[in-house]
C-alpha cells in the first residue's frame, strides 16, 4: 500500500489549514447559512451555533483528521486499517463525495454564469423575475446561456486543479482564493454597512429572540454544522492524510472551524440586512435566495452591479474551493484502491463527474418529469447525502472510535503534535453526545422531509 510521502502532502499548517477551511467554506456558507440564522431567531442561533461549532464540530473534525493522518490513507483503506468489517463504511463515505460533487459542480456552473454576467455589465439580466428558472431549465436559446455548458467549464477548472496535485494544485489553489475570498467578503460588508437604513436590517440579523429558540434551533445549527465544515464525507480524512506529522491537529482543527464560522457569520452579515432594506423581511429558502433575491438587491443598490460581480466572484472562489476538495477526494480513493496514477484518475473522476451531473443540471429543464421518490435529480442526490448517508456515516464513525477501536486511537495522534486540551471531554462528545445527535438529525429529517412529522 503506497505510504503517506509517496502520495503527496501539504507543505506545512498554513497549507493544511487554508486546504481545509477552502474545502469548508463553501456554497453552504453563503445560501444556506444566512437564511437558517434570519429563519431560527438570529443572534441565538449564532450563539447555538457557535457553541455547537467549538465542541461537536472539533470533535468530529479532529476525529476524522486524526484517523487519516495515522493511517496515512483515504477513506476506505483508512477504514480496512481499522478493520477488514469495516471496509465497508469506508466505501459508503467514499460514495459520498462522487455523488456530491457532480451536483456541486452544477452549482458552481451557475454561480460562474452569474460571475461571468455581472463583469460583463449584464447584470441587470439577471434581476428579470424569469431568469433563473429559464437558465436552469435550458430554455434560453444561446450556448454560453446554457447551463451544461457552464457546468462542463466548471467541472474542468475543478479537476484540473487536482491534476496539478495536492501541493502545487490544491494547497497553491486555497492559499490564492481564501484570502482573496476574505477581502472581498470583508470589502463587501463594510460597503453594505453603508447603505441607509441598514441599523434595521442589522438588528434583525443580530439581535437574538430567544423566543424562536426550540429544539429545531439546536438541529438546524447542528445539521448546518457538518454540512458546512465537510464532515462525513471522506474529505478531512484524505487531507488529514496528506498532513505532516508535526502539525497540531487540535489548534488546526480549531483554526478551520474558525475560519468556517466567520465566513457564514460576515456571509450572513453581508446578505440578510441588504435584503431586509431593499426587499423586506423574511428571506427565501434554498437557491432563490441566492440567484433570484439577490440580483433584485443587486438592482436596488447603489453601485450594485459592482457589488453583484464581487458577490459571485467570491461565491465562485468559495464554491471552488470545495469542488477542488471532494474531487481531490475521489482522486485519492481511485488512486489508494486501484494504484491509478492522478492522470488517469482525474480524467475517470471528470468522466463520472459529468456522466452523473448531467442529470442534475438538466432535472430543471428536459429532465424535470423523472423523480426519484418525488424529487429532481439533483435535489435527490443532495438528500441522499446530506440527510441519509452523512449523518449515518457520522453515527458510524463515532460508534466505531468510541467503542470498537478506542478514543486512544485518535488522542495518541493527537498527543504526536501536542497537548489534547479537548481531551477530558472528548470521550463523552465522541461517545454520547455526537452520535445521540446525529441519530436526532438523521429521523427528524427524514420525518420532516417525506412530510410526517416537523421537530
Ligand atoms: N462545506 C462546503 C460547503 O459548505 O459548501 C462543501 C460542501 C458541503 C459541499 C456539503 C457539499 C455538501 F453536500
Amino acid at each position: 500500500m503506497e505510504h503517506a510521502a509517496s502520495r503527496g502532502s501539504f507543505s506545512g499548517r498554513l497549507g493544511f489549514i487554508l486546504a481545509a477551511a477552502g474545502s469548508a467554506v463553501g456554497l453552504g456558507n453563503l445560501w444556506r447559512f444566512p437564511y437558517l440564522a434570519e429563519q431560527y431567531g438570529g443572534g441565538a442561533f449564532l450563539v447555538t451555533y457557535l457553541v455547537l461549532v467549538v465542541t461537536f464540530g472539533v470533535a468530529l473534525m479532529i476525529t476524522e483528521i486524526a484517523i487519516g493522518r495515522r493511517t496515512g490513507k483515504s477513506c476506505i483503506d483508512a477504514f480496512l486499517d481499522l478493520g477488514e468489517k469495516y471496509k465497508i463504511i469506508g466505501w459508503i463515505i467514499a460514495i459520498i463525495p462522487l455523488i456530491i460533487v457532480p451536483y456541486y459542480c452544477v452549482i458552481g456552473g451557475w454561480v460562474t454564469k452569474y460571475c461571468v454576467e455581472y463583469m460583463s455589465g449584464m447584470g441587470s439580466t439577471l434581476a428579470n423575475g424569469s431568469f433563473f428558472g429559464d437558465f436552469t431549465s435550458a430554455a434560453l436559446p444561446g450556448l454560453f446561456d446554457s447551463p451544461v455548458i457552464w457546468f462542463v467549464i466548471y467541472a474542468i477548472l475543478s479537476v484540473a486543479v487536482v491534476a496539478f496535485g495536492v501541493q502545487k494544485g490544491v494547497e497553491r489553489m486555497s492559499k490564492i482564493l481564501l484570502p482573496a475570498l476574505l477581502v472581498l467578503l470583508v470589502g463587501i460588508c463594510l460597503y453594505m454597512l453603508t447603505v441607509d437604513g441598514i441599523a434595521d436590517g442589522l438588528k434583525y440579523y443580530l439581535v437574538p429572540d430567544f423566543g424562536d429558540f426550540s429544539m429545531k434551533t439546536v438541529l438546524g445549527a447542528m445539521g448546518q454544522l457538518f454540512y458546512s465544515l465537510s464532515l462525513a464525507m471522506g474529505i478531512m480524512i484524505t487531507y488529514g492524510s496528506y498532513m505532516r506529522k508535526n502539525v497540531d491537529i487540535e489548534k488546526s482543527a480549531y483554526t478551520i472551524c474558525l475560519m468556517d464560522t466567520c465566513v457564514a457569520f460576515l456571509s450572513g452579515l453581508m446578505i440578510v440586512p441588504a435584503v431586509v432594506v431593499f426587499i423586506g423581511p423574511g428571506l427565501s429558502s434554498g437557491f432563490g435566495l441566492m440567484f433570484e433575491t439577490m440580483p433584485l438587491v443587486f438592482e436596488s443598490m447603489p453601485a450594485g452591479h459592482i457589488v453583484g460581480a464581487v458577490f459571485f466572484l467570491l461565491a465562485m472562489f468559495a464554491a471552488w474551493t470545495s469542488s477542488i476538495s471532494l474531487a481531490e477526494t475521489a482522486v485519492s480513493i481511485f488512486k489508494d484502491r486501484w494504484r491509478w496514477r492522478r492522470s488517469t484518475a482525474c480524467v475517470a473522476c471528470l468522466a463520472l463527474i459529468l456522466a452523473l451531473g448531467i442529470l442534475s443540471c438538466l432535472s430543471f429543464g428536459p429532465l424535470a418529469d423523472v423523480k426519484i421518490i418525488g424529487m429532481g435529480f439533483l435535489e435527490f442526490f443532495d438528500f441522499i447525502t446530506n440527510s441519509v448517508l452523512m449523518p449515518i456515516v457520522a453515527i458510524l464513525t463515532c460508534i466505531i472510535i468510541g467503542y470498537i477501536v478506542k478514543t486512544k486511537f485518535v488522542v495518541d495522534e493527537i498527543e504526536l503534535s501536542g497537548r489534547f486540551r479537548m481531551k477530558p471531554i472528548y470521550n463523552a462528545l465522541i461517545m454520547v453526545v455526537c452520535p445521540v445527535f446525529m441519530a436526532l438529525i438523521l429521523v427528524s429529517g427524514l420525518l420532516s422531509y417525506f412530510g410526517i412529522y416537523t421537530i
